[in-house]
């Protein structure tokens, strides 16, 4: 990810009451917020704030309920104005800004997503997401293509047209996306945006977040409540009690890692093995060499890689054909065999959403890595040893005892881990030549140097490379009191 430095806040405070300056002394005296608002009847909506958010991240605010993220959100395009604190976009305060300034900033690089869709009912699709643009005086023309652009970018295209009361919600907050992505802002912010929606929408639209992401590349700063939103959407998640942030980390600092019991109660009960998926622990599966190519082609991607083995791929979907070690390809290479022929095309595979905890026996089987692969047979990402064994330590750290009906993983048969459903095709290799210092290690070299069909095509679905991928994790939400409700709690 690029590391360049889209917002920071610096010492962030909001309070919410008559006499700011006496709740900052009071704050400042160690009194709790709670405290405060028993003796001031004043609020601390947020006590010194300090973090950095990186170009092209989805940084994912969560707490519960009264915990300050709407606030903090707002604060970051001044809908509410810190009390005292610097917040930079760009390198620029935007604290300092003059009216004029301010509308600029807000016009051209932050868009804003609400929950309840905001939208005005009696309009259509295609004037309410070119709103903002009209109010700015952008001609009809002008702002229609942009607008129409938004709409394609987040499916709705052949309902420009609608009205929004002849939408379901999660049209609603598909054209609340496209009003915030009409005028091409670098961030969004969004609050708690699907959480009016059904569960299955809500996840759709959430795979589809991460899809624009990877189109657009937007700085995206996402408050949720739920934990499963937080870990499938966030590159980083920052964790807010009574109007502080107590940890920030990603999906798996968070999980392995909590920084204090308040952490620990939201990820309480997580089997991270069992949270975490193949999808979680993946990494980009790079290089990959087209079946169409010769051997030639094959040993000077390894090469350049540095290498001992490649995945083979058919056509621009990535379709996994088999792997080829660099042993192979040179014989190839010697007696004219095509690569469908030397590589190996059994090598194993598992579908992204299989848990961690059955994806540890299958690399602790394989001498392969395992290739992550879709229901259409894509190619989605590659599991090393080395990923799944930080995964490993810290599931030994997890002090959990296994219930009786719980099997390990590691004495299912092959036949029961079939039966799970999720796993498929899976035959151990006959054959293993590993060359190179990369033993057991085939194609993930973080170079990001996109794919070739060998027609020239980039293959890439912009998997992150080196970094393992975002997690996905089914898991409900703990109160404060722990008792384990789903959903919002304060
Ligand atoms: N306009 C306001 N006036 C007074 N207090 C406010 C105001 N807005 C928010 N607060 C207080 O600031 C704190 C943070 O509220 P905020 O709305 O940011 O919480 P939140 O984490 O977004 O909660 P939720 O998950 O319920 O949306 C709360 O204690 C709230 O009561
Ligand atoms: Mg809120």
């Amino acid at each position: 990810m690029d590391k360049n430095i889209k917002l920071e806040l610096r010492n962030i405070t909001k309070i919410f009451g008559k006499n700011p300056p006496k709740v900052i002394s009071l704050l400042n005296e160690g009194l709790s917020k709670s405290e405060i608002f028993k003796k001031t009847k004043q609020t601390v909506g947020l006590n010194n704030v300090n973090f950095k958010v990186y170009d092209g991240e989805i940084f994912v605010i969560m707490g519960l309920s009264g915990s300050g993220k709407s606030t903090l959100l707002r604060c970051l395009n001044r809908l509410i104005e810190p009390t005292a604190g610097k917040i930079l976009i760009d390198g620029q305060d935007i604290t300092q800004m003059n009216a004029k300034e301010l509308r600029d900033i807000r016009r051209t690089k932050i868009g804003m997503v609400f929950q309840n869709f905001a939208l005005l009912p009696h309009r259509t699709v295609l004037d309410n997401v070119a709103y903002g643009l009209e109010i700015q005086g952008i001609p009809k023309e002008k702002r229609y293509s942009k607008a129409l652009a938004a709409i394609e970018s987040v499916g709705l295209k052949g309902y420009e047209h609608s009205k929004i009361t002849q939408l379901s919600g999660g049209m609603k907050q598909r054209v609340g996306l496209a009003r915030a992505l009409a005028n091409n802002p670098d961030i969004l912010l969004m609050d708690e945006a699907f959480s009016a929606l059904d569960p299955l929408i809500r996840s759709d639209m959430q795979d589809e977040l991460l899809a624009l992401e990877d189109r657009v590349q937007k700085t995206i700063i996402f408050v949720s409540h739920d934990l499963d939103e937080a870990l499938k959407l966030g590159d980083r998640i920052a964790l807010m009690k009574d109007g502080e942030v107590v940890q920030i980390g990603t999906p798996e600092e968070i999980l392995t890692e909590p920084a204090d019991s308040y952490v620990s109660k939201f990820v309480e009960g997580v089997d991270r093995s069992k949270v975490l998926t193949a999808e979680s622990v993946m990494k980009r599966p790079e290089p990959l060499v087209s079946i169409n190519s010769g051997p030639r082609v094959a040993i000077q991607l390894m090469k350049n890689h540095g290498i001992s083995s490649i995945y083979v791929v058919e056509g621009k979907n990535r379709h996994l054909k088999g792997i080829l070690m660099i042993g192979d390809a040179l014989e190839a290479l010697k007696t004219g065999k095509s690569l469908e022929v030397a590589m190996f095309p059994d090598s194993p595979r598992v579908a992204p959403d299989l848990p961690l905890n059955e994806v540890i026996p299958l690399i602790a089987e394989s001498q392969y890595p395992l290739a992550v692969v879709n229901d259409s047979g894509k190619l989605l990402g590659i599991i090393v040893r080395g990923t799944v064994l930080g995964a490993l330590a810290v599931s030994g750290e997890n002090g959990r005892t296994e219930t009786p009906e719980e099997k390990n993983p590691e004495e299912k048969t092959s036949e029961e881990r079939k039966s799970a459903g999720k796993f498929f095709e899976y035959k151990p290799p006959e054959k293993i030549v590993f060359i190179g210092k990369n033993k057991g290690e085939v194609g993930h070299s973080s170079e990001d140097s996109g794919v070739t069909d060998g027609k020239g095509d980039i293959i890439n679905d912009g998997i992150d490379s080196g970094a393992p991928a975002k997690a996905t994790a089914k898991v409900p939400l703990r109160s404060d009191s722990g008792s384990g409700q789903e959903a919002k709690t304060c």
